[in-house]
């Protein structure tokens, strides 16, 4: 793995700026990738996870700050893609010393890269790197910061659906059809109760057993089934992976039963290919890093100074960009995943030519 050039040719090579910080006395070993800044800012999370070398932290940092740049492009912000990784383990390692050592590299990009949470880091994290920097959003309700980020990821996804319903069957609404829930978690939630006000019924599964109870007592009216497998297996019109990326794989997949696939969980395609194997049958996938960017949305909101009606405005334009993927993927004859991605590409090189005209 280089960082000029990555062993399979693609990633790496496109990366702007990546940045490896170091400070020895409290053991921070951090890595930014800044994938693109034709739109703006690079905007990523932070994951602080225990990596088993620098190479798979580096991948990792890359990769991700790559996704960003999309899902930002197509989220309409005026901010580019970034990622940070810190390598460590963060019950072992994460201290105020680190955190606020973190802060000063970010501090140090003047502005290229804005920070928020990601696996490893939460709110009461970003408001200790804030005291080193103002690049961070995410931050905690008190700091002018956005909150729980699950509750405009998952009206995102209700909206993404609500396009692929609109497409399938010619309205906008999930009204008659059973939709499949696959982790109750924080978006899962919400998004099971925008369903059942719409008139769907819900059926869901999850493995921790809190979340069961939530939904017996919060919505009687979700059938709740054994696993996934059972979920995805029943008669559902549309599958909704609330839960760990890798949801659609080569064994999901000729097992579905759903005509639609919209969900809020991150990497839901396992490799490669999976998207070609939803279209030969028939299912209609809505990309994922489209539908639930309404909790960047919603950080992304924080730099203007927090303002949940607005942010829930741009998070609802989830619904028209999901339909424009789903009728260029038509026209053009290719997976919806390949139209979202070209869509992104030229909103990046679009806008971001316009700084070819010269401001004095
Ligand atoms: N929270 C956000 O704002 C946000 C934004 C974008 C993407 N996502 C993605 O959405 C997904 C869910 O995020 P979340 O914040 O709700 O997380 P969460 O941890 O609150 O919820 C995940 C739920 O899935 C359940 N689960 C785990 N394995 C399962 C399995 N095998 N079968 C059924 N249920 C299982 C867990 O018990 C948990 O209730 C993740 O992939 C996350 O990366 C979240």
């Amino acid at each position: 793995m280089g960082v000029f050039v990555s062993s399979d040719g693609t990633d790496a090579a496109g990366h702007e700026q990546v940045v490896f910080c170091q400070d020895r006395h409290t053991g921070l070993k951090a890595i930014i990738g800044i994938y693109s800044t034709a739109l703006g800012p690079a905007l990523g999370g932070t994951r602080f996870y225990p990596y088993e070398n620098e190479e798979a932290a580096l991948a990792d940092v890359l990769n991700l700050s790559r996704g960003m740049a999309y899902k930002n492009a197509l989220a309409g912000l005026d901010l580019g893609g970034g990622k940070a990784v810190i390598w460590g383990d963060p019950n072992q390692i994460k201290t105020e010393g680190l955190l606020r050592a973190y802060g000063r590299f970010v501090e140090s990009l003047r502005g290229r890269y804005y920070t928020a949470c990601d696996v490893g880091t939460y709110v009461p994290d970003m408001d200790v790197i804030a005291r080193e920097t103002s690049y961070v959003t995410g931050r905690s309700l008190e700091y002018g910061g956005a909150g729980d980020s699950s509750i405009l990821t998952a009206w995102g996804v209700f909206q993404g659906m609500r396009a692929a319903a609109e497409h399938t069957w010619g309205t906008p609404t999930l009204a008659g059809r059973r939709v499949g829930i696959a982790g109750l978690g924080k978006v899962g939630k919400y998004l099971a109760g925008h369903l059942i006000e719409d008139g769907a019924s819900v059926v869901a599964t999850d493995v921790n057993e809190a979340a069961i109870e939530w939904a017996r007592t919060t919505y009687p009216q979700i059938d709740l089934v054994a696993d996934t497998q059972t979920l995805i297996t029943s008669d559902i019109d549309v599958y909704a992976p609330c839960a760990l990326g890798g949801a659609l794989n080569d064994d999901t997949v000729p097992a579905l039963r759903a005509k639609i696939v919209t969900g809020g969980a991150n990497n839901q395609l396992a490799h490669s290919g999976i998207e070609k194997l939803l279209e030969e049958r028939g299912i209609l996938y809505t990309p994922d890093y489209v539908v639930n960017a309404g909790g960047v949305i919603q950080v992304a909101d924080e730099i203007e100074g927090f303002n949940f009606e607005r942010a829930k405005l741009r998070a609802t334009r989830i619904f028209a960009t999901t339909g424009e993927i789903l009728r260029l993927a038509e026209n053009e004859g290719v997976p919806p995943a390949v139209a979202a991605d070209r869509l992104a590409e030229r909103r990046m090189a679009e806008v971001g030519r316009l700084r070819s005209i010269f401001l004095s």
